[in-house]
């Protein structure tokens, strides 16, 4: 790969500052193109800030509905080393929710705006965050598949160039093997079960093919970001080279482990190694992102409901008055 120091950034991007402030905004391409770290004191483009607070808010937004699907089968797990391996990881994902908004509260956003923005729908979170999760099955896919393609489009961001995000990331990474370790294992003890089981597994699979195909984001050349955030160096790989990195990772294995895998034109490329696929339906991951998924309204009334009542909490927090000094 390229290093992202090793790049010509070319004529200035045509943000505010190429015209309002040329000289910054050259300086500040020459720190990224030597691999320097942003910090929040730092100078930076407007357009860099909002990216980023839009980024880190809507991966914070995912992680905090992320925790739904898995928590509602909480109490149905089939034993009580799944169940306390789903409580685990469902704290995990909450966590890695205040990281995140903790993150891009240092570009200046105040965190009861981005929930505010998150429960009205403003703004985004992961479209596989809208499917329902049906059986034990989803579990492990959800856990397989779904944190494993967190853990590759979060390792390649966690090397951004913008300092909060990036350590947020090295953390979070950490905690998601374990999330896909426990995704694996329980996936395994399916694929390798009874009929039943492999065939809970299989049906699971068919359902979530396609979200995962998605969950990169659309093809490059209809990404709206991907350019300037390359150029920063936010986003170190490309949607594509992101989806592909988790193909080759993942297909090998999923043919191990017996499943047919839906896009029935799947095929490796014998030159260079890559997995080729069929185009997702793009309208309906269009619809999904944009409130039009089988589980958003749901989703969304409970996150609201659970907001509101904890709200005596915060008013708790926020009315505390610190102990006088011990006299
Ligand atoms: N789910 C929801 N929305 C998505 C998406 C997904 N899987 N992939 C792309 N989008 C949205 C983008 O937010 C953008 O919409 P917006 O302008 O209203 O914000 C639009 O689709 C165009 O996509 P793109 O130009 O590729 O956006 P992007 O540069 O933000 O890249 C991601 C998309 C998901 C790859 C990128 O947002 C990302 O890596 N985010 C940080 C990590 C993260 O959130 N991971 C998910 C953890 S569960």
């Amino acid at each position: 790969m390229v290093m992202m120091s090793e790049l010509p950034l070319g004529p200035l991007p045509d943000v505010p500052e190429a015209t309002s402030d040329p000289e910054a905004l050259i300086a500040f391409e020459g720190r990224i193109a030597r691999g320097e770290r942003i910090e929040p004191g730092d100078w930076m483009p407007a357009d860099y800030r909002r990216q980023l607070t839009r980024l880190i808010q809507q991966h914070a937004n995912s992680e905090l509905m992320g925790a739904l699907p898995e928590g509602m089968w909480i109490p149905f797990a089939p034993s009580f080393k799944r169940k306390l391996a789903l409580i685990a990881k469902v704290q995990d994902e909450v966590g890695h929710a205040l990281y995140l908004y903790r993150a891009a509260e240092t570009l200046g956003k105040p965190r009861t705006q981005m929930i505010e923005e998150l429960l009205n729908g403003t703004s985004k979170y992961s479209n596989v965050f809208n499917y329902p999760a049906e059986t034990w099955g989803d579990i492990a896919m959800i856990g397989w598949l779904i944190d494993g393609a967190a853990v590759v489009n979060q390792t390649i961001m966690a090397t951004g160039s913008y300092g909060p995000y990036a350590r947020a990331l090295k953390r979070i990474t950490y905690e998601e093997a374990f999330h896909l370790k426990q995704g694996y294992d329980v996936t395994v003890a399916l694929a390798t079960g009874t009929q039943l089981q492999r065939d809970m597994a299989q049906e699971a699979f068919n359902r979530w093919w396609w979200p995962t195909m998605m969950f990169f984001g659309p093809p490059d050349k209809q990404s709206v970001h991907t350019g300037i955030l390359h150029r920063w160096g936010v986003k170190p790989k490309s949607n594509d080279e992101q989806r592909q990195e988790f193909l080759r990772k993942f297909v090998p294995k999923m043919i191990e482990l017996g499943f047919d895998i839906p896009d029935k034109d799947l095929r490796k490329d014998p030159q260079t190694g890559d997995w080729i696929i069929t185009q997702p339906d793009w309208d309906e991951f269009k619809r999904v992102i944009n409130g039009d998924g089988p589980m958003n309204k749901e989703r969304l009334a409970l996150r609201r409901l659970i907001y509101d009542e904890s709200s005596w909490l915060r008013t708790a927090l926020d009315r505390h008055v610190p102990l006088p000094a011990a006299a």
